[in-house]
């Protein structure tokens, strides 16, 4: 891929890696040390939302060691982390994506790093420190899984697909999420909540989900995972779905997709009210 902003996006990948690496070692440990629920948990956006010291201790390892390599580009990080930078770059940074997970010892978490300018996203890093797992992808140069090629295999139809989806953390997002399963539930082979969005994306890349849907996600959940998965094949986009606030962002397989976005369209419309239906 050629140069874009002045810089070759696998060079941000390669530093984004290191970074994310570095991170997600920080993580693990403090996971090992961990205190159970409430020590050092925060709520955020509502009562469900977390924040831990662990959060803010690693979006300000990745800050530091980004601006370090790079002292011209911006930030934006889940945790508050903004900076405006000069060089057209924006580091789009989810220190620890599956919060909730990492509170209760429970399933994986993710460190996220992407790089964009405004026009696209250049290289993006999700690193599982609990599976000791790293994806990666740079625009245009594929995508890797622990440094080797990864290309998305054949999906399941639609109706063997395994379907991965999340919920946001506010009551009135959830209860329209939740109205999509009646429908959607009979028509695949089932569903996956993981706890993490990122690593959703990533699984849709390497094969262990086929589809992934979520409406709501922050562009620090979505952005390394969505470039992950078209360098490794697969098509991304954003639906917006009756009765559902904000967009749907959709993952899947290219012979997947129109199928999935249909069965996503018709379950929700299913869900609304008599009324408006
Ligand atoms: C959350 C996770 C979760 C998704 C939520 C996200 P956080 O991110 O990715 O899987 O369903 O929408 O907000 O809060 O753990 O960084």
């Amino acid at each position: 891929m050629a140069e874009v902003a002045g810089v070759d996006p696998r060079e941000l990948e390669e530093l984004a890696i290191e970074v994310a690496r570095l991170a997600g070692a920080q993580l693990a440990l403090a996971a090992l040390e961990r205190d159970h629920l409430g020590e050092h948990a925060r709520q955020k956006s509502s009562a469900t939302d977390l924040v831990t010291e662990a959060d803010i201790a690693a979006e300000g390892l990745v800050v530091e060691a980004l601006l370090g390599a790079r002292p011209g580009d911006a930030v934006l990080g889940e945790e508050g982390a903004s900076r405006a930078g000069s060089s057209g770059i924006t580091w789009v940074i989810d220190p620890l994506d599956g919060t909730t997970n990492f509170v209760y010892g429970y399933g994986s978490f993710a460190v996220s790093i992407a790089a964009r300018t405004e026009e696209a996203t250049l290289a993006g890093v999700v690193f599982d420190p609990v599976r000791n797992e790293l994806f990666s992808a740079a625009l245009g140069s594929g995508a890797r899984k622990d440094g080797l090629a990864l290309v998305r295999p054949a999906p399941s139809s639609l109706d063997h697909a395994l379907v991965g989806t999340g919920f946001g953390y506010l009551a009135e997002r959830r209860a329209a999420q939740a109205g999509l399963l009646p429908a959607l539930l009979p028509a695949v082979r089932d569903i996956r909540r993981s706890g993490t969005a990122a690593l959703d994306l990533c699984s849709v890349a390497l094969g262990r989900l086929d589809a992934y849907y979520e409406a709501g996600l922050a562009p620090w959940d979505k952005a390394a995972g969505l470039l992950i998965c078209r360098e490794a094949g697969c098509e991304t986009l954003e639906l917006e779905l009756d009765g559902v606030t904000g967009a749907t962002t959709v993952a899947a397989p290219a012979d997947l997709i129109g199928p999935f976005c249909g069965l996503l369209r018709d379950a929700a419309r299913r869900a609304l009210p008599a009324s408006r239906a």
